[in-house]
């Protein structure tokens, strides 16, 4: 009876790690492929590249959203808010870990927050950077 709670044990704990792990590798796999094809020297995606976008002050899209930290707040392990007070779960993935999973998810709120931030969508470099920085958080 402990042996196969154990092993129950064991399949849940690989079950969970597949659902957290595959998906955001897979969605990464995926805007490799898309920023290669944007740009032929693309050479990897870049945590420090990904810093940087997070944290300038673009001051090309709203006027009251000039930077990703206008809601995800300046630390991507800290709670952020929305313009409308609601709270965000923290951006990094340690923190948050159903992050960059669901690929509708990602697409979606890239969209709509670069067009807010940059006032254009991001290109899959900047998408790549941004996960990959996530990803060290
Ligand atoms: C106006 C507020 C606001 C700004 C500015 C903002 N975000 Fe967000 N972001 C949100 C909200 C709200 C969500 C959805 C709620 C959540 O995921 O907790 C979200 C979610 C996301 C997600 C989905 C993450 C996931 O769980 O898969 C990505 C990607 C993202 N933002 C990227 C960015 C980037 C890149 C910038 C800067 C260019 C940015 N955001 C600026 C409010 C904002």
């Amino acid at each position: 009876m402990k042996r196969l709670l154990l092993v129950g044990a064991a399949l849940a704990l690989v079950a969970t790690t597949n659902v957290q792990a595959g998906p955001r590798e897979d969605i990464v796999a995926l805007l490799m492929a898309e920023a290669s094809a944007e740009d032929a020297a693309f050479a990897g995606f870049s945590g420090e590249r990904g810093q940087i976008l997070f944290s300038s002050n673009f001051n090309t899209g709203k006027p009251e959203t000039p930077s990703c930290t206008s809601c995800h707040s300046t630390s991507p392990q800290n709670m952020g808010e929305t313009r409308a007070g609601k709270p965000i779960e923290p951006i990094a993935v340690s923190k948050t870990p159903e992050r960059f999973t669901d690929p509708e998810k990602v697409e979606k709120w890239f969209r709509r927050n670069c067009r807010s931030v940059i006032g254009r969508e991001c290109t899959a470099l900047e998408k790549g950077d941004f996960i990959t920085y996530m990803m060290s958080q």
